[in-house]
């Protein structure tokens, strides 16, 4: 089988019967140290220099330069690697050297070169160096995941993602997945993606939380993770169409333990991003010492207070209303870490928030909102328990009963004070990576206008 310019791929792996040097990882090749590896991954660049060639090897893990020397190789291999094309796919074989002027901190003396498929010159990868506009680079998308930078930030992700299982595992959360195909909004109905179920209609999950709260009436403490939808028609650098959260939920519990957990879970998260990802974030160039700051407690402000401090700040803005973008980042421009904004007006919240017994007009609901104006990276609060209230919520709403019954039934069967939130990953990612929007921290984003790749 011949593809691109016409190389054949080889088998990839042990060849039998020979003792070939192990396959390694670029982010472990400091192991290796003095031994002859193999690497395998694709062509990040390539400088030559008489000679001598410079190709740089890429392979998710990171980057490696290789030394190809003439008198060291083949006059094959070096003819070969002299034609390398960007992105190319290879497997190299040397020896590797520490050389602190390198990428990475090591080089390897190249023996041998494989190519698997080579990119064809009159085919050129279409990512090049030089500067390419974000609408070009949203459209290659699929190939834009091979640079550095997004690769830091995908990685950063996955430890986000990870740090928020570690930590509610660890505090004896069950994680219990909630179905995304369902029949009620939960976050309002102006942002619902139908979609046809049979013969009837079926909604994308705005929010897994209504299904938690039937799981922490089942476990005690219980989070969902997955995939969300609301079909936002704002085109802001905080949207997205599809985003993932992450929802604890606890039984017995009130605003005040919703919020505790809140900041100590965001600084978990940070720390364990800090501890972890420091190549990450320097790669980005991400001021860090901002991120060291975030430590528990965060600061609380009510809503009455948070419009005071806008007033303040020059803004005309309003007791009921809700906050927009530009509201947040000068709330949150107030505070070194992340703030937390609780009691809203009952009129802006969610049918199912619980208001402030001495102040029903508010209710017992928290924003986060994350410093350096990176707006809400939660949401959440206390559930209503009483079963006639929520009734006349769901109707004065006019949500569709039938579709409630199920979740009006958890009033009826042993209904507790109960408490949760929601965080948004993409949120979080841009926050701790400084980035200007939503579009990089997930692989393949959906917006108002993208869905391709
Ligand atoms: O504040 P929201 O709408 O709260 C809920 O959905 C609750 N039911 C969660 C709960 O209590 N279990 O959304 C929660 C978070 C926001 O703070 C934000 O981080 C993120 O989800 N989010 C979005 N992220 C990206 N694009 C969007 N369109 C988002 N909408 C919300
Ligand atoms: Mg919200």
């Amino acid at each position: 089988m011949t593809e691109g310019n016409g190389a054949a791929i080889p088998a990839v792996g042990p060849e039998e019967g020979k003792d070939l040097p192990p396959v390694v990882s670029i982010e472990n090749i400091s192991r290796f140290e003095g031994q002859e590896v193999t690497v395998q991954g694709w062509l990040y660049n390539l400088r030559q220099s008489g000679k001598l060639l410079f190709p740089i090897f890429r392979d998710g893990t990171g980057l490696l330069q290789g030394i190809v020397a003439k008198k060291a190789v083949s006059p094959e291999v070096f003819a070969l690697t002299r034609e390398l094309t960007q992105e190319s796919s290879l497997i190299v074989r040397g020896t590797v050297r520490a050389d602190s002027r390198a990428v990475g901190g090591y080089e390897m003396d190249v023996t041998q070169l494989e190519l698997v498929q080579g990119v064809p010159v009159e085919e050129p990868f279409p990512i090049t160096p030089k500067e390419h506009g974000v609408e070009f680079l949203m459209h290659h998308r699929h190939l834009w995941l091979r640079s550095q930078r997004q690769n830091a930030i995908l990685r950063i992700r996955h430890e986000i993602s990870k740090a928020c299982r570690d930590y509610l595992d660890g505090e004896g959360f069950i994680l219990v997945d909630t179905p995304i195909l369902t029949p009620a909004a939960c976050e309002g109905t102006t942002t619902l993606f139908e979609t046809q179920y049979f013969d009837d209609k079926a909604f994308l999950t705005q929010s897994g939380q209504l299904y938690s709260e039937a799981t922490a009436a089942a476990f005690g403490k219980v989070y969902c993770f997955g995939p969300t939808f609301r079909a936002e028609k704002s085109k802001t650098r905080r949207h997205l169409t599809e985003f993932w959260m992450v929802e604890p939920e606890m039984a017995f519990a009130t605003l005040e333990d919703a919020m505790k957990l809140a900041e100590r879970f965001v600084t978990f998260v940070v720390q364990r991003v800090l501890a972890n990802r420091k190549r990450e974030l320097e790669t980005l160039g991400r001021d860090v010492s901002r991120l060291e700051q975030v430590e528990v407690p965060f600061p609380r402000i009510s809503y009455d207070e948070a419009v005071e401090i806008l007033r303040r700040k020059g803004s005309d803005f309003e007791w009921g209303g809700d906050f927009g973008g530009t509201d947040e980042t000068l709330l949150s421009e107030e505070f070194p870490k992340p703030v937390m904004v609780h009691r809203f007006p009952a009129a802006i919240k969610a049918f199912y928030m619980e208001p402030d017994a001495s102040r029903p007009e508010v209710v017992l609901g928290v924003d986060v909102l994350a410093p350096e104006g990176y707006g809400e990276i939660i949401g959440g609060g206390q559930r209503i328990a009483d079963r006639n209230l929520l009734h006349r919520r769901i109707q004065e709403q006019n949500l569709p009963e039938a579709s409630f019954d199920w979740y009006e039934d958890l009033r009826k069967y042993g209904s507790v004070p109960h408490a949760g939130f929601g965080m948004g990953i993409e949120r979080v990612v841009a926050w701790i990576c400084g980035l200007e929007h939503v579009r990089e921290t997930i692989a393949f984003p959906r917006m108002l206008h993208r869905m391709r790749p």
